[in-house]
């Protein structure tokens, strides 16, 4: 009988290492990319050009890379089934993003919620970094060099993926057919993860204040984040995120951890107060991080990464190198 020859979708996705990893880039980002990694062909990468977007030390930056890649790998996802890279080690993705920024428009780029939502944090217009401005072109092309057909993001980043999918057509319609127009994977739950103090807000890297875990961080000053987690009137354990955006954050972040479906934490705690609710969620998250943490410092310790970094760019720079290739005889660079 002839063997059926089965070839897996392609999935890609990164995250930048600009400060702490957050509970919001596990839940919505790295918890995604590790239900998929058996089914999809995978590539992850540590976004280390995109971390230049905003000043940042190059000791800080070179840090918070290795616990990234850390985190990555302690969490479970395995260098045997998904390619783990990083960005800067290939450098088409710089190359492509070039020219993915000169194929884009200034509307285009402006109407970025992302953008608008930074730049609007900085009184003065002039010294609004170019960076923020342009960098959905090099996250295209990060997207793009791989024929990715999804990419798993939380909601945040959902629209440089639609993006993506306008240049990829507009080039290909320029051009004639070089990329495949991916398409952006949003979890049903957990998208968003918000703040702990204000859950109207995203749980942010940036945002360093008591409304945001690090995954890295002391497990006592995490404990004390989610029992002054801000709750909302009554007192019913209810997923309701209009009228319960806090007690519903709180059930998001336990049903992830805990893999319980919310409608089973409604149950248990029906009748129990925001109290105890509260000392459960922040006992799985404390659970949750001890173990995360050892692991990290176990592999720290092991002197894997360089290997594992080593080996991804390779197989990364191998499908980079044949995209970009065709793209520079498109264009007419070669
Ligand atoms: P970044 O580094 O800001 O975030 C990484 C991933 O984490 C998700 N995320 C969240 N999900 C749920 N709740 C939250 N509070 C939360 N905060 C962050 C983000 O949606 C994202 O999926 N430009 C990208 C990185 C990037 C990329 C790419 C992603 C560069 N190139 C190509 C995918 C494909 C970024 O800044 O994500």
């Amino acid at each position: 009988m002839a063997e059926e020859i089965i070839t897996k979708k392609r999935m890609i996705s990164g995250i930048k290492p600009t400060g702490k990893l957050t509970l919001g880039n596990y839940i919505g980002a790295v918890n995604q990319f590790i239900s998929y990694q058996d089914e999809y062909e995978m590539y992850v990468f540590i976004a280390d050009l995109h971390a230049l977007t905003l000043p940042i030390e190059a000791k800080e930056l070179r840090q918070n890379t290795k616990d990234l890649i850390s985190i990555y790998l302690a969490c479970g996802l395995d260098p045997n089934k998904v390619v783990l890279f990083k960005q800067s080690d290939v450098h088409e993705h710089a190359e492509l993003g070039y020219i993915m920024t000169f194929n884009s428009n200034m509307g285009e780029l402006s109407r970025m919620t992302q953008y608008k939502d930074k730049s609007s944090k900085i009184s003065d217009r002039q010294s609004i970094p170019t960076g923020i401005f342009i960098y959905p072109g090099l996250m295209a092309a990060d997207i793009l060099l791989y024929d990715a057909d999804y990419v798993p993001v939380g909601v945040d980043q959902k629209q440089h993926v639609e993006l993506t999918r306008d240049l990829a057509i507009r080039f290909n319609s320029r051009y004639s057919e070089t990329f495949k127009v991916p398409e952006p994977v949003v979890a049903k739950r957990g998208s968003k993860v918000y703040s702990l103090s204000d859950p109207t807000k995203k749980m942010s890297k940036s945002e360093s204040d008591k409304g945001t875990i690090y995954l890295l961080e002391d497990v006592n000053i995490a404990r004390k984040k989610i029992m002054s987690a801000v709750t909302d009137l009554g007192h019913e354990v209810k997923f309701d995120p209009e009228n319960k955006p806090g007690i519903s954050n709180l059930l998001t972040i336990m049903s992830t951890l805990s893999s319980t479906p919310i409608e089973e934490l409604e149950k248990r705690f029906e009748g129990s107060g925001y109290g105890d609710f509260k000392k459960a969620v922040a006992d799985v998250v404390v659970d949750f991080m001890t173990n995360l943490q050892a692991k990290v410092k176990e592999i720290q310790a092991s002197g894997v990464i360089d290997k594992v970094l080593e080996e991804g760019a390779l197989k990364a720079s191998y499908v980079a190198r044949k995209k970009l290739s065709k793209v520079y005889r498109k264009v007419g660079l070669r």
